[in-house]
């Protein structure tokens, strides 16, 4: 039997309606906001996601889906929507003739990392952007919107951790102090921090090696290195967000594992998900749009895990299992054929139904409407066909009465509508 490949997965019903559930929740929050869907290919151009995510991370190095596709060009399996949304509203010149613009997606994303509990190699992005925008309120907004769409969805044990990454004035100073401490303790790192120190020494904050960060115990804060500018906009972003009541730790080291961002960064961290305690993350990209070849804008978003969401989310799948209005039980072919075109008609109406196709007693009928948790059962034999009404049975009271056929799916469908 062939089997799906490591790191993918099905997500079944049972647990599908919780995803649709969260992406409800999710999308109806955005949109309230003023976000606006946009839907990016699965494919780009390699140089894309090597170009904005930084030849020295990992994602780029190590984990991207890329191959050379019939016509040899390089292609990449998207391992981040951001690059793509910034490419697609430069393309598209969507920042004219307003420049500010807040776009969403959801959908797959694919890395090839160490599958394990909360990591797969193809996982589900909620991701927004704000895009044109310099105020450290969106990065606020951004932030709010995490921990308010979080608390609606019941996580518990979340916690906001927020940077600032500074910019090209005040990173090259917080750049050299780092690289002369790492330089001290070079002979302590892990082989991808030693390659990366001297390139690009951001990057070894942000390793896992136990080794490393004990190494980095004594490593600068980019806080003490922030320029007047950047200063002003992380107390900003931290005045909005106490303001709103949003509890947050500020973590110097929350550097993020990709290379575009600058000033503010965040991310939703959790004790519940094991060694990935990441749910969401994010930050501002101010000098992306420029580098892809767009005008100089400034920029921010997130992205959420979506497959670590479900699994924290305080929701029971259970209750939110489809239930029919209406099962209809046929005895007999003519019966049978008489509540098929009910069932269609009372489907099409908007009523939720359901109807065993086979030749099936009474009783096992109505087990399986039970079974299937039906508010209704609409039962009809050659009986009934010949008297010209239908037993109709709240499967709650199991009360029962009787519908004339003339008009029933107008009058079961008023009924159940009601
Ligand atoms: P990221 O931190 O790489 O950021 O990913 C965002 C979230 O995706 C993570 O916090 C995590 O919950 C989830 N995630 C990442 N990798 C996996 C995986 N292998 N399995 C399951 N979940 C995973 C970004 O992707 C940026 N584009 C976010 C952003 C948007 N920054 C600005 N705008």
């Amino acid at each position: 039997m062939i089997q799906l490949i490591r790191g993918f997965k099905d997500i079944l019903p049972g647990e599908v309606e919780l995803w649709q559930k969260i992406e409800r929740e999710a999308r109806e929050l955005l949109e309230r906001f003023g976000f606006r869907e946009i839907r990016i290919p699965v494919l780009e151009k390699t140089e894309l996601f090597r170009r904005s995510i930084g030849e020295d991370t990992d994602i780029v190095e190590k984990e991207m889906y890329t191959f050379a596709d019939r016509g040899g060009e390089t292609v990449t399996m998207r391992p981040e929507a951001t690059a793509s949304i910034v490419r697609a509203y430069i393309q598209h010149k969507l920042y004219a003739p307003d420049p500010a613009r807040r776009l969403y997606m959801v959908g797959p994303m694919f890395r090839r990392e160490r599958p394990q509990k909360g990591r797969y190699r193809q996982f589900y992005q909620i991701d927004a952007e704000i895009l044109g925008v310099a105020s450290p309120l969106a990065d606020a907004e951004l932030v709010f919107l995490l921990t308010s769409l979080f608390r609606r969805l019941s996580v518990a044990d979340v916690e906001a951790h927020v940077n600032s990454l500074g910019c090209a004035a005040c990173r090259p100073s917080f750049r050299h102090a780092l690289q002369e401490m790492l330089a001290s303790v070079s002979d302590r790192l892990c082989e991808d921090c030693s390659r990366r120190r001297s390139r690009n020494p951001l990057r070894v904050l942000d390793c896992k090696v136990p080794e490393c960060r004990a190494a980095l115990a004594a490593a600068p804060s980019i806080l003490d290195h922030l320029c007047t500018d950047c200063r002003r906009d992380f107390d900003l972003l931290q005045n909005a967000l106490a303001a709103l009541g949003v509890p947050y730790v500020v973590d110097p080291r929350l550097v993020r594992g990709l290379d575009y961002y600058t000033r503010a960064t965040f991310e939703i961290q959790t004790g519940a998900l094991g060694a990935q305690s990441a749910v969401a993350g994010g930050g501002r990209y101010d000098r992306l749009i420029a580098e892809l070849g767009g005008p100089d804008l400034p920029a921010t978003g997130f992205a959420i895990g979506f497959d670590r969401l479900a699994e924290i989310a305080g929701l029971n799948p259970e209750e939110l299992r489809p239930q029919p209005d209406l099962f209809l039980a046929a005895l007999g072919a003519r019966a049978r054929q008489a509540a098929f075109a009910w069932y269609c008609r009372l489907g099409e109406r908007g009523i939720r139904v359901a109807m065993e196709f086979g030749e099936k007693s009474l009783k096992s009928q109505l087990k399986a409407a039970d079974r299937e948790g039906a508010a209704w059962v609409l039962m009809v034999g050659e009986e009934e066909l010949a008297r010209g009404t239908a037993s109709l049975r709240d499967m709650r009271s199991k009360r029962q009465r009787e519908v004339p056929l003339a008009g029933l799916v107008d009058r079961v469908a008023a009924m159940l509508t009601e």
